[in-house]
């Protein structure tokens, strides 16, 4: 499982008695390397997890083949990638079976399909949720176009920020904009000048957490993963955003 990702997963791993194995991303997506996960697999590895990271997807053609030729499942984190598309395909688009498992692994009543649990939401947030869901598309469109702004303007506006790189394969919904800043305080506190605000996912890697000491990975084991926590800047996003106000606030001299 990634390195670099929101404890979340490596808690929900933990929880079914396995254990965690983090793996570095590819630094330029940010996102799970296949390429470093064969090294990882031992005889009693029994999953990968990819997470897709900030609304882009993994590169699952080449986790799903390592997989398959090793016999082991693939679980796919689609937390931060509602909408996405990976090669036309929606990530995580496993409704019926997710629809079964939060409900007793039950699809008729009092008939049980599979070994599932009760984690179905509650009527109040379900409502909100059946309406958000409707300008899901629609606000995913929106997101689209102020990460299109970021990545035409921010090279003028903010050179000092690496832009995440747009892999071919995935339509992603931007969860989040997340540049790289080696000298990333400074960056911060410039763009809280501007009145800008800024989040940082995330600051400390799983495996540096005091939840994980007993793991025994100390800081140097995952070294990109660890850079990644000291230089990541997550800029404004979300639907509510107006390109023309973005536009003002970073356009005010920077200097
Ligand atoms: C990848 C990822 N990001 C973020 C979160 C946080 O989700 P929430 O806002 O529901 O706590 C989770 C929770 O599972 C997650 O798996």
């Amino acid at each position: 499982m990634p390195a670099n990702t929101y404890i979340a997963t490596w808690l929900a791993v933990t929880q079914t008695g396995a254990r965690p194995v983090p793996v570095e991303p590819v630094e330029s997506t940010y996102n799970i390397d296949p390429d470093q996960i064969t090294a990882t697999l031992i005889s009693r590895t029994r999953a990968v997890i990819a997470v897709h990271l900030y609304g882009q997807t993994a590169d699952m053609d080449a986790v799903n083949t390592l997989a398959r030729e090793r016999g082991i499942k693939v679980l796919e984190n689609a937390a931060q990638a509602h909408g996405v598309k990976y090669r036309g395909r929606k990530a995580g688009a496993l409704a019926d079976q997710v629809r079964a498992l939060r409900n007793y692994g039950s699809r008729r009543k009092y008939v049980n399909d599979l070994p599932g649990c009760n984690s179905r939401l509650d009527e109040l947030q379900a409502a909100f949720l059946r309406v958000k869901l409707r300008h899901l598309d629609e606000w995913n469109v929106r997101r689209s176009r102020a990460a299109a702004w970021y990545l035409g303007s921010l090279p003028r506006l903010m050179p000092e920020a690496a832009l995440p790189a747009t892999p071919a394969w995935p339509e992603p919904c931007w969860h989040q904009f997340v540049v790289r800043v080696m000298d990333r305080s400074a960056g911060q506190a410039r763009l809280a000048g501007l009145g800008i605000d800024t989040l940082i996912h995330y600051p400390i890697p799983p495996h540096l957490q005091q939840a994980y000491a007993g793991l025994n990975l100390p800081r140097g084991s995952f070294p990109l993963a660890e850079r990644l926590a000291d230089e990541v800047l997550s800029l404004p996003m979300g639907p509510h955003l107006d390109v023309a106000a973005l536009s003002a606030s970073f356009a005010r001299p920077l200097e």
